[in-house]
């Protein structure tokens, strides 16, 4: 990866206002896996790039990261993004919702990140637990939403984002196959790693 090029891609999101993965959040991530790096990522929005590019430090030789992006606009900067950072050969985005695409894919993942709609997270888990290998982990960035969602905030527009980030938590907490931590890192990363059977 090309780390000049990397701070001039964050620092354009950052003035074009493009909600980005927090410093924080990142670093909890690379620490993970600052041992044991992977082999595959499936990321659920991927914006302009950014972590999608950052993922790949985490990534072994053969390593690859799909990721899934629905704005066109964006998808044409990530890939312009993932040119300037040189590991074309290592990302792959789906253009389109992934509500639709999600279903057609049938491969096995190390690692799931889930940063795109919120309304929509609980049914990103389920096709994550479809598509993770025994060890893999599901990581789902702004679970806690600038904190509406461990408060008794109930305004309208949120409502229904907020209600399926709690279902998401609710999910994760009782699925017997999943132990799973709710952080505080940027704006709240709920970690599940799928036990070993
Ligand atoms: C928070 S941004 C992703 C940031 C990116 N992961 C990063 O840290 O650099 C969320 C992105 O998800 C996309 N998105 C939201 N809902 C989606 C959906 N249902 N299908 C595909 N993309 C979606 C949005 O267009 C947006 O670009």
């Amino acid at each position: 990866m090309n780390k000049i090029e990397l701070e001039k891609i964050k620092e354009k999101a950052l003035e074009n206002h493009i909600p980005i993965i927090m410093d924080d959040t990142l670093e909890y991530i690379y620490n993970l896996y600052e041992d044991k790096k992977i082999n595959s990522i499936l990321e659920i929005g991927t914006a302009v790039g950014y972590s999608a590019i950052c993922f790949t430090e985490i990534l072994n030789k053969e390593g690859f990261i799909d990721t899934i992006e629905r704005d066109e606009q964006r998808i044409l900067e990530a890939k312009e993004n993932i040119k300037k950072a040189e590991v074309e050969d290592k990302i792959n985005i789906y253009s389109g919702d992934a509500v639709e695409i999600l279903p057609g894919i049938n491969k096995k993942y190390d690692m799931v990140f889930i940063d795109a709609a919120k309304g929509k997270y609980p049914f990103f888990l389920k096709e994550a637990l479809r598509m993770l290998h025994d060890n893999g982990i599901i990581l789902a960035d702004n679970i806690l939403y600038k904190g509406y969602v461990m408060s008794d905030y109930n305004k309208h527009k949120q409502r229904t984002a907020v209600r399926n980030l709690r279902e998401y938590i609710k999910e994760v907490i009782q699925n017997p196959e999943l132990e799973t931590e709710i952080l505080e890192v940027g704006d709240g990363l709920a970690i599940s790693k799928k036990k070993i059977k």
